[in-house]
């Protein structure tokens, strides 16, 4: 831990905010901030929390919908129970987590998905924004078709390669979609978030049978930012995922 990081961090408006307000995490204010500009989340909603340990957003959340709504909160790592908050631990790439989560709602449809997911960072910029990219894609995979319509989703993304063919797909899900970066992330962080409003009944102008990932991965072949796209004989494994990305060409 530098000293530069201990000192922004012990004169962080937000930590102090969070700590005072009984949030368990900065990033609470980052999806009050997505809420107030955007109105994701309205009373009663169903809400899935991805990414939601130690669990600031799904306070929010729990918040917003209040008594009459459901917030789901699932991430790797557990979370110390949050009254009103089912918790799942799990991958959300998994096939098993997935099923297990649709099970919980037992065809209750969802609202709102948000995902503040972020994966283990390696201090590699290109190779991180690659992972969070994956990630983000795989995400969209799962989220877009059990999301009610009209409903929201928001994700962090990390600004990079990929990030347009990502956005070209939400467009093709969502009548509103815009990047937004909260006053509560920190001025030196290349986050942002995706946000979706308004989950058509169907996608517009999609090739048919292609998902999100397989969109990324071929604009971002297409562009030579990575190798041909090989076929896959076996599914990857949970938890190891990311596009391999060349280092940029000329540019
Ligand atoms: C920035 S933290 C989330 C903070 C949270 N929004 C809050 O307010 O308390 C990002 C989280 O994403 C989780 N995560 C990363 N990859 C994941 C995956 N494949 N499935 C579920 N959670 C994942 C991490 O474990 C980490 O806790």
């Amino acid at each position: 831990m530098s000293k530069r990081w201990y000192n922004e961090h012990r004169r962080d408006p937000w930590r102090k905010k969070a700590k005072s307000s009984g949030y368990r995490a900065r990033s609470a204010y980052k999806l009050l901030q997505c809420q107030e500009k955007f109105q994701l989340i309205r009373k009663g909603d169903t809400i899935l929390d991805v990414g939601c340990h130690p669990g600031g957003w799904s306070q929010v959340a729990l918040e917003l919908t209040g008594d009459s709504g459901r917030v789901l909160g699932i991430d790797l790592k557990p979370c110390e129970p949050i009254p009103g908050v089912e918790l799942i631990v799990g991958d959300i790439t998994d096939k098993k987590t997935q099923e297990k989560l649709l099970e919980m709602l037992d065809g209750q449809p969802i609202n709102s998905i948000v995902s503040d997911i972020s994966p283990g960072l390696t201090g590699q910029y290109e190779m991180d924004q690659a992972i969070s990219l994956d990630l983000v894609c795989l995400l969209m995979d799962f989220a877009f078709p059990i999301l009610n319509k009209g409903g929201s989703f928001v994700t962090k993304i990390f600004q990079g390669r990929g990030i347009e063919a990502a956005v070209e797909v939400a467009k093709q899900n969502f009548s509103k979609v815009q990047r937004f970066s909260p006053v509560a992330s920190r001025n030196s962080s290349s986050e942002t978030y995706l946000v979706c409003k308004n989950k058509l009944p169907r996608a517009r102008g999609q090739e048919v049978d292609i998902t999100v990932r397989d969109f990324v991965e071929s604009s971002l072949a297409k562009e030579g930012f990575i190798t041909g796209v090989e076929e896959e004989s076996e599914p990857k494994e949970s938890g190891k995922i990311g596009f391999t990305l060349h280092r940029a060409r000329d540019d």
